[in-house]
């Protein structure tokens, strides 16, 4: 099954609530929240308090993808906010196996991210403790960034690995420069949760997400 999980980093903050219908509305399954601490990454989005007030707005699942350093000090506090997946960095966790239970302990999805510059073998040893890998296809901080294409093979290397430990249950997620154009080759690659901001709350929010959805289920 693949999944469509629009990033609202790219949407109109001032009609947050109004965007998640239409995204919901138009049959996207997840919300991708980009939480950023400007230490982590350059740049400061949103945090805690608007994940908890914009949860009352959609029942779809909230993908959290958190660009912060040392996570595992406000897991406790995303998950109370409505988070349903939490996905932590390898770079930014000094103990990852304790970030992961943790973040099992509140009934989370637990996922694991890495950077582009980051090798695949970096999340190799944690593939059997989560739900989600996320390839992350641009360097973290910004929407609207180029895809890099090197990403794919991340994507086919993961998946070997994955079939090899006979974790085939193990979504692959993408985030970063996704657009119609790059889609299908994303999908053959083996992603199967699509991560994309500027490509769908750009224009029509609701006819994006649409054409997205028909090429992930043909
Ligand atoms: C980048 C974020 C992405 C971003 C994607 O740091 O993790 O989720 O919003 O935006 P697009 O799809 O425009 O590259
Ligand atoms: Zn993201």
């Amino acid at each position: 099954m693949n999944y469509l999980s629009p990033s609202i980093l790219s949407a109109d903050f001032k009609n947050l609530g109004r965007e998640l219908e239409i995204i919901d509305e138009a049959g996207a399954e997840y919300v991708h929240i980009d939480v950023m601490d400007g230490s982590f990454v350059p740049n400061i989005s949103l945090g805690i308090p608007v994940i908890k007030s914009i949860r009352s707005a959609t029942k779809k699942v909230f993908d959290v993808h958190l660009m912060i350093d040392e996570p595992i000090r406000y897991i406790e506090e995303f998950a109370n906010a409505g988070a349903d997946i939490i996905t932590v960095h390898v770079e930014s966790c000094q103990d990852v196996k304790a970030t992961l239970e943790k973040i099992k302990s509140f009934n989370c999805k637990a996922a694991i991210t890495l950077n582009p510059k980051t090798p695949a073998k970096a999340v190799i040893p944690y593939l059997s403790m989560v739900d989600m890998v996320l390839v992350m296809s641009v360097n973290p901080g910004f929407g609207g960034q180029k895809f890099i294409p090197e990403s794919l093979d991340k994507v086919r290397e993961i998946k070997k690995a994955l079939e090899e430990k006979n974790l085939t249950n193990v979504n692959i997620e993408i985030d970063g420069g996704i657009n119609i154009e790059n889609l299908a080759r994303v999908l053959e690659a083996g992603v199967n949760v699509v991560v994309a901001g500027s490509a769908i709350f750009k224009g029509d929010t609701a006819e994006n997400v649409k054409k997205f959805k028909e090429v992930m289920s043909s």
